[in-house]
């Protein structure tokens, strides 16, 4: 096992009413901008409840933060917020709000280029307002970690940036609260976040038997409870299950002492900033190509989790490698989240502009052993057409 720090200050407020509690959260007096997506939670209660909640406080809101949300309507808020002396963020919806909240948050106590956060993947941030999160999405884990990603919609870089400052205070997580959810969008936040596992999981053995069972814990219960949250939107033990894993499997328990890949993030990053598809869409395309052009380097891995997750019952490793590869692309599609290219109307011809960007941001070293190239990412995205 790795050497590792582990820090983690987000008070987690789970379960059936606990919007009610934003009246003890957020401090009596205080002056909160509530950032939101397209208009969700106008239209499924949550917005009145959590304004019922706010009556100790100054409130005014921010609207029509995108999915995969725009630099340029971040600043749009950071402007309000120097014009109304807000001194308090309150996200309000999935990892889209979260993370622009995040960004906005370091934007308003930012003295340069606000460009300048992103670009330097977070460590300008030397500050920011103070946010809480109430989560209408159980995917990212943006709720309870230091990471935001963002798009700047004028050039189509989508990049992260991570940054102490930018953790939430405190996230409010009532399952109810993603009863509401399209098919679709329950579909990606599952992938998602089975795939945070498995960026953290699927790598080399690294002596670390604790993050492995954990990982393996959370793999079990999002297959389990996956497809049943698709059957029974309504359901609030399938809900509540599936929002513990989507918050654990990224914050920071999994990856301590333990290798990371997140090629598919990156790789996947990418798709999305040219072509608009959904980040659950990006994984579910790289994930299963990324194992199968480095199955050799990830073996050992594959093979623990064939037998662990899947209790694949052959005895060649190469074979068990194998159909574990086959039923996790078989799990996305039962999602409903499609795993090729091609069924997202994308071909070979996508495949040098995507390199060109891997590029640009320098993402030239991937994988958990930094042996993935922009070219070894070509021959990857050729296997996932
Ligand atoms: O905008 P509204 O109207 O709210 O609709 C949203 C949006 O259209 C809708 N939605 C959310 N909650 C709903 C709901 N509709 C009905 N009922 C509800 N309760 O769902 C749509 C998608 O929302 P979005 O926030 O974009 O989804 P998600 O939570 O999957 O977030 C995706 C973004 O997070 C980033 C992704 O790259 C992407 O930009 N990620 C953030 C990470 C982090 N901060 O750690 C890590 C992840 O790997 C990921 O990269
Ligand atoms: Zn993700």
């Amino acid at each position: 096992m790795n050497n590792f720090n582990f820090y983690n200050p987000t008070k987690i407020i789970f379960g059936r009413g606990q919007i009610a509690s934003l009246q003890h959260e957020i401090p009596a007096g205080a002056r909160v901008l509530i950032t939101y997506g397209g208009g969700s939670i106008k239209k499924n209660g949550i917005f009145e409840q959590v304004t019922a909640a706010l009556e100790h406080v100054t409130w005014t809101e921010f609207g029509g933060i995108e999915a995969n949300p725009h630099f340029e309507t971040c600043l749009r808020a950071v402007e309000r917020i120097k014009a109304e002396q807000i001194d308090f963020l309150l996200a309000v919806g999935g990892g889209s709000v979260i993370d622009a909240t995040k960004f906005i948050a370091a934007a308003a106590r930012y003295q340069g280029d606000p460009w300048d956060i992103i670009a330097t993947f977070g460590t300008a941030v030397t500050g920011a307002l103070p946010l809480g999160c109430v989560l209408t999405l159980a995917a990212t884990g943006s709720e309870m970690n230091p990471t935001a990603v963002v798009t700047r919609a004028e050039t189509r870089d989508k990049l992260f940036f991570n940054s102490d400052h930018v953790r939430p205070k405190f996230s409010i997580l009532d399952p109810r609260n993603t009863y509401s959810l399209p098919a679709r969008q329950v579909g990606n936040g599952v992938v998602d976040s089975f795939v945070h596992v498995l960026e953290q999981y699927v790598t080399y053995p690294a002596g670390a038997k604790v993050q492995d069972r954990f990982a393996e814990s959370l793999l079990s219960t999002i297959i389990e409870e996956g497809p049943k949250a698709l059957q029974e939107p309504d359901n609030y033990d399938v809900r509540a299950n599936l929002m513990w894993s989507a918050t654990m499997a990224l914050n920071g328990l999994l990856a301590t002492g333990t290798p990371s890949d997140w090629a598919s993030h990156l790789i996947g990053q990418e798709l999305t900033g040219l072509y608009g598809l959904d980040h659950g869409q990006t994984l579910a395309i790289m994930m299963p190509a990324i194992w199968t052009y480095k199955l050799e380097q990830k073996r050992e891995k594959l093979v623990q989790y064939g037998q662990r997750v899947w209790h694949i019952q052959e005895t060649d490793p190469t074979l068990i490698a194998t159909l574990a590869i086959e039923r996790t692309r078989e799990f996305f599609e039962t999602l409903g989240v499609k795993t090729r290219l091609s069924d997202y109307g994308l071909d070979a011809k996508i495949i040098p502009e995507v390199i060109a960007k891997l590029h640009q941001h320098q993402f030239v070293q991937l994988g958990e052993r930094g042996d993935i190239t922009p070219e070894d990412a070509a021959d990857i995205l050729q296997l996932a057409l």
